[in-house]
């Protein structure tokens, strides 16, 4: 691997020239092995960012990614393996749903989820607001729930797409986060690596998303469809609205409320409607049926209470107390709890999403940094949400806390969220569009 130089690399991409299979494998092998330094890897990073990557290229980049670290083999699970993945949103409990739908259906799902960073939450975070459950099995005990429950949801090990670590800490540093490739190519890293047969990417779109519009959204999608099928796993898009919180509850130990609410059919409406789109496409890849079938398969899973007893099954084999299902006092209340009226009368004609994120991080629901702590505890209940009309006075939502001096920074930026209009706005669907199935 001698023969190539970081430098000759670096400039090559700078001036918009194409990378060759070899040179890609060599920067990737010198980042792994820390033989780059970080500022010649912040270096090649801008360059992508700037000038990006082809398709080659992007295959290229996210394989030796994958092959940094160890890929998980699932070969002992029987049966099809679905897994999907959310770019992220506020609110977002869609896996808490999504998967027990799927896995009652006979498809199974072993899925590694990700932590909250930001303004967007993470499973394994609501997972763990649930007493007692455990989010590191070893991967015998892993794989050995999956085939006797039908699902497992685990957190990331390190060991997986290591290189990606060291990429992302130094794009998060550098003003090289936002970019196609770069999101591609970290993301289906991972995926791949984390062994399933198949892959459906919630791509959110709107104010609380990574994405802010359809057009780049579809353009993230179609990259990720393109890494994925390429290295053999069927891979397919949803493009979902994220333009307001999924439901009315965010927040860790909040979300898993709702999310068991859901499976008791007892649910809002956005996320119900979204979790069967997503289980149902999911149920399609696995050929399960035709989309019809698959859609009443997933209909009937959550209506007959299939998919709750699958999720009982799951929180108890993953050490969890079941009690919370029926008990979801059990979860730890926050000490204070601050209502927020409407300052005038009218529609809530928009939210600014991503600033909702950034409320339940103030009240120590998420995490600005990957080693914060965060509460459990903590969050916000949504009485009314965009599109309802408000009288001036009337509760809009109730944020909760155990550090009372946030409540009146967090109420001040929860208001600046909202805008209030005369007009009645149009209701946005939450499916927006599916991309990579049908065509
Ligand atoms: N999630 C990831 O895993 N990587 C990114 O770059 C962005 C979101």
């Amino acid at each position: 691997m001698n023969e190539y130089n970081v430098l000759d690399i670096i400039s090559k991409k700078r001036d918009g020239k194409i990378l060759s299979k070899e040179e890609i494998r060599f920067f990737m092998e010198g980042v792994s092995s820390e033989n780059i330094p970080d500022y010649q890897i912040s270096a090649l990073l801008m360059a992508v960012y700037i000038n990006g990557m082809t398709d080659d290229e992007l295959f290229e980049f996210t394989m030796a990614m994958t092959e940094s670290g160890e890929k998980l083999d699932l070969s002992g699970i029987k049966g099809f393996k679905a897994d999907k993945h959310s770019t992220g949103g506020v609110g977002d409990k869609t896996t808490l749903v999504v998967a027990p739908i799927v896995a009652a259906c006979g498809v199974k799902v072993a899925k590694m989820s990700g932590r909250g960073l930001g303004h967007t939450g993470g499973t394994v975070d609501k997972l763990e607001a649930i007493p007692g459950m455990r989010t590191s099995p070893e991967t015998d005990n892993f794989i050995d729930i999956v085939n006797r429950v039908g699902m497992c949801v685990i957190g990331q090990t390190g060991r997986l797409a290591p290189a990606d670590k060291k990429l992302y800490a130094i794009r998060d540093v550098t003003a090289t986060v936002s970019s196609i490739p770069l999101i591609a190519s970290s993301i289906m890293s991972k995926k791949i690596a984390a062994g399933s047969d198949s892959i459906l990417l919630d791509v959110k779109v709107g104010s609380g998303a990574f994405m802010k519009d359809v057009q780049t959204a579809e353009l993230l999608a179609e990259k990720m469809i393109c890494i994925g099928n390429r290295a053999g796993i069927k891979t397919a898009a949803v493009l979902s609205d994220m333009n307001e919180p999924l439901g009315y509850k965010i927040g860790n130990s909040l979300e898993v409320e709702e999310a068991i609410s859901t499976l008791k059919c007892e649910g809002p409406e956005d996320l119900t409607n979204l979790a069967l789109y997503l289980a149902s496409n999911m149920l399609y890849m696995s050929q399960v049926g035709t989309i019809e079938e698959c859609g009443d398969k997933a209909a009937q899973a959550l209506g007959s209470g299939a998919a709750l007893e699958v999720f009982r099954n799951f929180i108890d084999a993953q050490g969890g107390d079941t009690a919370v299902i029926e008990h979801p006092e059990i979860f730890p209340i926050a000490k204070f709890a601050l209502d927020v009226f409407a300052s005038e009368s009218g529609y809530i004609e928009k939210t600014d999403t991503e600033k909702i994120g950034n409320v339940s991080v103030e009240l120590g629901a998420g995490r600005l940094r990957k080693e914060d702590k965060i509460d459990i505890s903590a969050g916000i209940v949504l009485t009314k949400k965009t599109g309802d009309f408000v009288e001036s006075g009337e509760r809009i939502a109730t944020l909760y806390t155990n550090d009372e001096h946030k409540l009146i920074s967090a109420e001040k930026l929860f208001m600046d969220a909202l805008s209030f209009s005369d007009n009645k706005p149009e209701k946005k669907n939450i499916i927006i569009k599916t991309i990579g199935l049908f065509e």
